[in-house]
């Protein structure tokens, strides 16, 4: 599989959001992180700001929602012309009505699930998933050491969905860096959010390219 990069504009200087897109123009994807200060302990933005990496129309733009009841909220995020909205497994109470509805709005719809949460349970659940990230760090800042425990779970999300005979992308999120990128991709993660590695780096550009060259074997 193609591997996708997706720079987080999470610790961007997003004063200048359109500008931090156009650097980034290279990737495949924005990651944007919304958070609710209640389903992790830090609170970014929400509609209004993911519409507006929508309407500059650099990037198509993926929805990483770490809050709690999205039943109720994620589909708006669908509607706002999200490419992909991710949703965590432990925060939504029905997620096959839920993936179903983000579907139905045309965008792709993914499970996100922490570090302490398995795929065993879900793996009967795939084919409502176009994506399944696996947290490679707890959820909730940038800028963490990625678990390196992570790549057995990635491991086992990728045959997972091997044996379903499904498209699904794996998606890790935390940590990714020229330092553990391969180890990701070796273990099956095609899909590969960086946040600090990108927006950290003297040049970003150049940055979405390495981890590009890395993370394609
Ligand atoms: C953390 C967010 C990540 C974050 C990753 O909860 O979901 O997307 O921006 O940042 P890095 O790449 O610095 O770990
Ligand atoms: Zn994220």
């Amino acid at each position: 599989m193609k591997p996708t990069i997706s720079p987080s504009i999470l610790n961007s200087d997003i004063g200048d959001l359109r500008g931090q897109l156009r650097l980034i123009s290279g990737a495949d994807v924005a990651h944007v992180d919304v958070m609710d200060n209640h389903f992790v302990p830090n609170l970014t933005w929400g509609l209004p700001v993911v519409e507006a990496c929508v309407r500059a129309d650099v990037l198509p733009v993926d929805a990483h929602l770490m809050i709690e009841d999205p039943d109720r909220w994620a589909p708006a995020y669908a509607e706002a012309g999200c490419a992909s909205v991710t949703f965590h497994a432990e925060a939504a109470a029905a997620p096959i009505r839920l993936a179903r509805e983000i579907r139905r709005l045309g965008a792709r719809a993914g499970l996100g699930l922490r570090p302490a949460t398995d795929i065993a349970p879900y793996a009967g659940l795939l084919g409502e998933f176009d994506m399944i990230l696996v947290m490679t760090v707890e959820p909730g800042f940038g800028g963490q050491r990625f678990l390196e425990p992570m790549l057995e779970k990635v491991r086992r999300t990728r045959a997972a969905i091997s044996a379903s005979g499904l498209q699904i992308s794996v998606q890790v999120d935390g940590g990714v860096s020229r330092e553990t990128i391969e180890r990701a991709a070796e273990a099956g993660a095609d899909n590969f959010v960086a946040g600090s590695a990108v927006f950290r780096a003297e040049d970003a550009a150049a940055e979405v390219d390495a981890l590009r060259a890395l993370a394609g074997r």
